[in-house]
């Protein structure tokens, strides 16, 4: 797990060996402290030079072992020792420095990094903070400011920013070890404890308070909620108040009060959630280990409206050849403008060369016929859609996929108007789609395994985080949206304000409130896809609509205010008030507060005092509920992947891990009951009822959630 190897006369070298990302389990610390004693012993070895297997340094700790019990030598005291010893530590940075892996390089004397390496201390998007001293040696480096906004970030950076931050000596751009071992050579026999970032004194200037004060500012906005941000903050001051004994004390105290946080095993779920995602499995036994994906080069975007644009710049961006196409030459130009704009833009922010010479643009299937896949992204209208589709079929070759970006019409129907059923797959970007990472990626009954794999490799490929889902109305994310809405909307006839619901949604660590977001993204989509579902027609009255639609309840609050023209942001005036049309910054309406005081007089609903926890049990817990139900339909193959779509696409606090986590944190029974009780008093509310997989989870002792997927499978052997 550490390899030791004598290299010329006085240098040893260790290598950590734990594949794939050189995690510092309890094998790999063992094997460094074996080493150490090794090369200490050695009275040859004058020096010691650290590297990783496979060119790449360290990830870190081994995330996987925090859910146990801890074994091992401990990081700290090992990395005290690497720095105390009497002998030169030089640490060869390649690939990736971080979290543990950079406290261990920061506890060597040197540090010389290849040019494309990255490092960081990224504990903080894991709950806690770098507990191995990272707190207090990379302040005594680079002074209190970088160091705050890289522990509290989790920020990667470049070798050639961290040269300029001091953290490393020295950049290379050929073999970090070679450089490493002419460093070591250069300065043996000059003395080590200047080179001892622990024995530096705090590094206090007399601004320390207001930069910190500053620091706790933006993280308590940035991250809603999150104690990890706010503890580095903390610990990082110490290492400017502190001598280095102490600040470890101030680092170990905020460290055991994090590790076991809810918070931090949320965030290690969270982690390792959406590395599970790329496993994706169908019901038919197709796995993403026993499906090949082809090549994909060109793609045909279809569409360059809101979506189609920025799925077009995400395709450009990741090297694809793009073809463009538009209804008309008005619709073609506008939208030629807009990507060309953006494409522009992010070469310049990232100061490389345009990529535009990959895009064409098209106003006729015929330039589409060489193209390997096609994106569909026009207007949500499924005859539309459906002519698109068999017009395609005309143009394309016979392997070539069709994608739909549908929000959630059915991808079967659509499949059938083809020739390629086998070759149809839903790829469902999120708004603004060169931004979002979510995508999902959905399987109608005829897809075939390989078409799945085609799209998740292509997803992937342009940096995306795509789950597989099956195919129902709203797929898995919009289709939970759907319930979550009709809650908060609930409420607010029966008593709350938007900005009350969207108060206890954004205490809970929502960027923010469901309100804002529906603002944010126009009242009058919602609206549009409410009347082509027959929800509204000439027969509701505008002005007394009716409250029970289609055989169940129905709020017509949304309708009635798109009825006035309130749009949203767009149009100034929404759920909430805004200085002209566009404007962003959201303040109360007392319009909408007298408009709610009618609305409920007339319909004899007397006004309830909701709590912060109402609006939160009944919004999360019926995200979760739906979930269960979405589970038991084998839409998605696990809860993770249902969390991972709620963390990536619809913007769940990361520290409470997504809507299915929480309930298992919360506690499943408590959530059964709390469904019953809700379901109790809203009997007009069918998605109140809870779902058979929560009755039979706790009925089975609520099992952990790791252990759902064998109960749902159980399930399904027995349907
Ligand atoms: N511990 C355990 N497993 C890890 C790991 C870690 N630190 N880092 C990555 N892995 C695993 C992943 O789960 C994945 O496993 P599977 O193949 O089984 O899915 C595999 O390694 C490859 O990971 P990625 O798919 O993420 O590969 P990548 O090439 O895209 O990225 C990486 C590599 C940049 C190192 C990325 O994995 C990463 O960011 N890892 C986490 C780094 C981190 O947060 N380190 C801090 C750990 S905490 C710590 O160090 C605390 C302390 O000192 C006290
Ligand atoms: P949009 O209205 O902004 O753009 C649709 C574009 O399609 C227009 O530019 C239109 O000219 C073009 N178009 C229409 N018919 C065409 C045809 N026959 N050939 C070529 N182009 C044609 O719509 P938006 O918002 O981009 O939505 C597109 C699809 O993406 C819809 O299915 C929608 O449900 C889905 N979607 C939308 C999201 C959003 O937030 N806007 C999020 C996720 C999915």
């Amino acid at each position: 797990m550490a390899r030791y190897t004598r290299l010329t006369e006085p240098i040893a070298l260790i290598t950590l060996n734990n594949p794939p990302v050189n995690a510092l389990s309890s094998a790999v610390r063992s094997g460094i402290v074996d080493s150490v004693s090794q090369a200490l012993k050695d009275d040859q070895v004058k020096a010691v030079v650290f590297c990783g297997e496979n060119r790449m340094f360290s990830g870190g700790a081994d995330i996987k072992e925090f859910s146990g019990s801890m074994s091992g030598p401990p990081l700290v005291r090992m990395i005290h020792s690497i720095e105390a010893s009497e002998k030169l530590m030089v640490a060869a940075i390649e690939g990736v420095a971080l979290g543990g892996g950079l406290e261990l390089a920061l506890g060597c004397h040197y540090r010389v990094a290849n040019t494309k390496a990255r490092l960081g201390l990224p504990e903080v998007t894991l709950g806690f903070l770098p507990g191995a001293g990272g707190t207090q040696r990379l302040p005594r480096l680079t002074g209190i400011t970088a160091a705050l906004e890289l522990i509290t970030t989790g920020r990667q950076i470049s070798a050639q920013e961290a040269l300029q931050l001091g953290i490393v000596d020295q950049v290379t751009e050929g073999n970090a070890v070679q450089a490493a071992m002419e460093l070591a050579l250069s300065v043996i026999g000059q003395p080590l404890n200047p080179r001892r970032l622990s024995l530096r004194p705090p590094v206090w200037s007399a601004d320390v308070d207001s930069v910190c004060e500053v620091a706790l500012a933006r993280v308590k906005q940035h991250s809603r909620g999150a104690m990890a941000p706010v503890a580095c903050v903390q610990a990082v001051r110490a290492a400017a108040m502190l001598p280095y004994s102490k600040g470890m004390e101030k680092e170990r105290q905020l460290m055991d009060t994090l590790f076991r946080s809810s918070q931090a095993r949320a965030l290690q779920y969270a982690f390792f959630a959406q590395r599970n995602a790329g496993k994706w499995s169908l019901p038919n036994g197709a796995r993403w280990n026993n499906t090949k994906a082809r090549d994909v080069q060109r793609v045909g975007v279809i569409g360059l409206g809101t979506m189609g644009r920025g799925i077009a710049v995400s395709l450009v961006k990741a090297g694809l050849s793009v073809v463009a196409l538009e209804s008309d030459a008005k619709q073609l130009e506008s939208g030629k403008k807009a990507v060309t704009a953006m494409l522009q833009r992010d070469a310049q922010r990232r100061g490389v060369g345009s990529p535009l010479h990959l895009l064409t643009f098209a106003l006729s299937f015929h330039q589409l016929k060489d193209v390997d896949l096609v994106i569909e992204a026009v207007f949500e209208d499924m005859n539309l859609k459906k002519r698109v589709f068999s017009d395609l079929c005309k143009v394309l070759r016979a392997g070539t996929l069709i994608c739909t970006n549908t929000s959630g019409l059915n991808v079967d129907e659509l499949a059938k108007v083809t020739d390629r059923q086998h070759l149809v797959v839903g790829m469902h970007f999120f708004a603004p789609a060169h931004v979002m990472k979510l995508l999902e990626v959905v399987y109608g009954s005829r897809s075939s395994p390989e078409a799945v794999a085609v799209a998740m490799a292509l997803g992937k490929r342009i940096q995306k985080v795509c789950v597989a889902v099956g195919n129902c109305p709203g797929f898995v994310g919009n289709r939970m949206l759907k319930l979550y809405m009709d809650q908060s909307l609930y409420l607010l006839e029966e008593g709350a304000t938007p900005e009350q619901v969207d108060q206890a949604l954004e205490e809970f660590g929502f960027a923010m409130g469901i309100f804002k977001v529906a603002d944010l993204s126009g009242l009058d989509v919602g609206w549009r896809v409410r009347k082509a579902s027959g929800l509204i027609g000439p027969d509701i009255d505008p002005v007394n609509p009716s409250r029970w639609r289609l055989g169940q309840r129905y709020c017509p609050l949304p309708d009635m205010l798109c009825q006035q023209g309130r749009f949203g942001q767009k149009t100034g005036r929404g759920w909430y008030l805004y200085n002209s049309p566009g404007s962003k910054e959201a303040k109360p309406d007392p319009e909408i507060l007298n408009f709610l005081e009618d609305y409920r007089l007339k319909y004899g609903i007397t006004p309830q005092r909701i709590s912060s926890q109402e609006v939160i049990e009944r919004c999360a817990f019926s995200l979760a509920n739906e979930g269960f139900r979405i589970l038991e339909d084998g839409i998605a193959a696990g809860p993770e992947d249902i969390d991972v779509i709620y963390l990536f696409g619809y913007g769940w606090p990361r520290h409470r891990g997504g809507p299915m986590f929480y309930a298992s944190q919360v506690g499943l029974s408590v959530v059964l009951e709390k469904m019953e009780h809700y379901h109790r008093i809203h009997p007009d509310v069918p998605s109140l009822e809870p779902s058979r997989l929560l009755r039979r989870l706790v009925a089975e002792g609520s099992p952990p959630i790791q252990q759902w997927r064998n109960h749902i499978k159980n399930l399904h052997s027995q349907l």
